[in-house]
């Protein structure tokens, strides 16, 4: 470490020399915690996280408020973030009806997020992974006729909890689907945290073959087995440079109970500036954030890079 608290800064050949972080720490993180956070800690929080220098903070889901209860404030929430450019601040909306949520409440940005297996297409939407994509197509239809940006998460990519490994293939067809119902970029989720690096690679290939460019694919590694960090630099040397993390590594799935949190962004902020490549984000401000988060939830966060910085002195 350097005097400043900063890794040594050492390039290794053939990465991307700028990444961009897309934070869910307000979103896949709160959304998993037991107690349900009061809104203007929220508010807080994306405000803090923004000023961290985080590009782009998933604010919230507009969802319905009896699946995921710890969002149920978006009405309220999304107003206290008025002075943030809403281009930064992308939202989860399943349906038309979170469509029109959003879109009365001013977002520019918006999320589906479908299933590559069955069980999670169930458990999570209540369709099929077919049903799903048609529920989705008119929503992104109406969000690109707004003007607004869209990205298509897909879950399981790697493997499900209840029906095992999932084949390249069948992840495949569904990223493809996603992208041809308009979907600007995609969100590769490893939901339950079982990708290991050769598997990254392979799909991330396997996606480039069926005519998917890399510049359109993110990442949203879960760290359930403490892979996360292996695989982001998989995806890097593959040329990826969109990627997700979490503040403090919050997060999970209320519908996958496998789930953990997501990668911490201090570990991957930790990583990316060791290796010299450019995120924008301040790590001492984002650790302040991380910790206060952590107090305000009455729990240590899991991110090893964290307590490191928070314990240094
Ligand atoms: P459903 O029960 O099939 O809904 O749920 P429906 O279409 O039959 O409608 C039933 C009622 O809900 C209707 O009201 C609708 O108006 C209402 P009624 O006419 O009976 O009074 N309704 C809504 N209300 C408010 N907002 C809405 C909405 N939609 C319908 N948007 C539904 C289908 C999709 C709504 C439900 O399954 C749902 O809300 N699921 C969300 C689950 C979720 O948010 N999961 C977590 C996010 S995904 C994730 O975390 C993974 C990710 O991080 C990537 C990874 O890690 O893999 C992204
Ligand atoms: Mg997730």
């Amino acid at each position: 470490m350097t005097a400043a608290g900063l890794p040594m800064e050492i390039r290794s050949e053939g990465l991307p020399t700028r990444v961009r972080i897309h934070e869910v720490g307000a979103r896949d993180g709160l959304q998993n915690e037991r107690t349900v956070v009061p809104t203007e800690v929220k508010a807080e929080f994306i405000h803090r996280l923004a000023a961290a220098g985080l590009p782009t903070v998933e604010a919230t889901s507009f969802v319905h408020p009896k699946w995921v209860p710890q969002l149920a404030d978006a009405e309220q929430l999304f107003p206290l973030l008025g002075d943030l450019d809403p281009q930064r601040l992308p939202v989860l909306v399943p349906n038309e009806r979170g469509l029109d949520r959003a879109l009365a409440l001013g977002a520019r940005r918006i999320a589906v997020f479908g299933s590559a297996t069955e069980s999670f297409a169930k458990a999570n939407l209540n369709r099929t992974v077919d049903e799903a994509l048609a529920m989705f197509a008119p929503v992104i239809t109406r969000a690109k006729d707004a003007g607004v940006e869209v990205r298509g998460y897909l879950s399981m990519c790697f493997g499900d909890p209840w029906e095992g490994p999932v084949p390249v293939a069948q992840t495949v067809r569904v990223c493809r689907a996603l992208l041809d119902l308009g979907c600007d970029e995609l969100s590769l989720g490893d939901t339950i945290g079982v990708a290991t690096p050769g598997h990254v690679q392979t799909l991330l290939a396997a996606l480039n073959e069926a005519g998917v460019p890399t510049s359109r694919i993110g990442v949203h590694f879960h760290d359930t087995y403490g892979q996360a960090l292996a695989n982001t630099f998989a995806a890097l040397q593959h040329g990826i440079t969109t990627i997700d993390a979490s503040a403090g590594g919050l997060g999970g799935c209320p519908y996958a109970k496998s789930a953990t949190g997501n990668l911490a962004t201090e570990d991957l902020v930790w990583m990316l500036h060791g290796l010299g490549i450019e995120t924008g984000v301040d790590l001492d401000r984002l650790t302040a954030t991380s910790v206060w988060m952590a107090e305000a939830l009455g729990r240590p966060s899991p991110s090893r890079t964290l307590r490191a910085l928070s314990h240094k002195e």
